[in-house]
């Protein structure tokens, strides 16, 4: 395998393509310039809701028993300011060099590793962590609101009563946009690098409020960031 080759993701007999798809983008070679491109130039210029924006939301949501859903690089883990100094971790994600990348970047947390798909119920313990973040991840996910709108109920299951779901999530519609962010968005669908055809803030409300009793979303430019508390 080269340093361009996608990683695998587990053998399932029913792995949906797209969501292979979705998370074998992040080659070792395209994390090496994910920091740099997507959050230093994409987020500011074309989704127009800079990565300051995120990491404030982790400053502000992450608890020190944290689950992180697709942390790519680990960026916004290792700056987040956690409450204490020695957070519990643990990094869950289908894709082993987004989990090899991040563990690495985070040794200094001894972090556990979950490697799954979150269409799926997570091998993780319930009413167990005190925030779970899923930032940049829900647009990546194939099926609309209706399909994916179960990783609410698989990730409201690990949380702990009052603990936090926080993340931000790329919409495709009900959002402003500019032309750069509509061409940007539509080359994304092109290259299946976005799944969020229809994706809208209504659309996510709806299947929080599913799961969540309490939840608030926000627009920052074509991206919705929310929070969402387990009863
Ligand atoms: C755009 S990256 C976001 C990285 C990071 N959270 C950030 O904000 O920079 C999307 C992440 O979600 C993961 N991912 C995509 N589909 C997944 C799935 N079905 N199950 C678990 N992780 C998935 C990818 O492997 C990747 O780490």
């Amino acid at each position: 395998m080269t340093s361009d080759t996608p990683a695998s993701a587990p053998e399932s007999a029913e792995l949906d393509p797209r969501i292979v798809h979705a998370q074998q983008v992040y080659s070792r070679s395209r994390l090496g310039i994910y920091d740099k491109w997507v959050l230093g130039v994409f987020c500011r210029v074309v989704w127009r809701c800079p990565a300051g924006v995120m990491r404030r939301l982790y400053n502000s949501s992450a608890g020190n028993r944290h689950l992180d859903i697709g942390p790519g690089t680990g960026y916004f883990v290792d700056k987040c300011r956690f409450p204490t100094k020695t957070p519990e971790l643990t990094l869950l994600d289908l894709n082993s060099e987004c989990l090899d990348m991040s563990a690495g970047r985070l040794a200094r947390y001894r972090p556990a590793i979950c490697q799954a798909n979150l269409m799926e119920p997570l091998p993780l313990p319930s009413r167990h962590f005190d925030s779970a973040a899923m930032n940049l991840v829900f647009h990546t996910i194939p099926g609309g609101w209706d399909t994916k709108g179960i990783i609410l109920k698989h990730v409201a299951e690990t949380l702990r009563p009052g603990g936090v779901l926080f993340g931000t999530t790329v919409l495709a519609e009900g959002v402003p946009m500019n032309r750069l962010t509509s061409k940007m968005v539509l080359e994304q669908h092109r290259r299946g690098n976005f799944q969020n055809q229809g994706d809208d803030p209504a659309g996510l409300e709806r299947q929080l409020a599913k799961y969540f009793p309490e939840y608030r979303v926000t627009i920052r430019g074509a991206v919705a960031i929310f929070t969402a508390t387990v009863g």
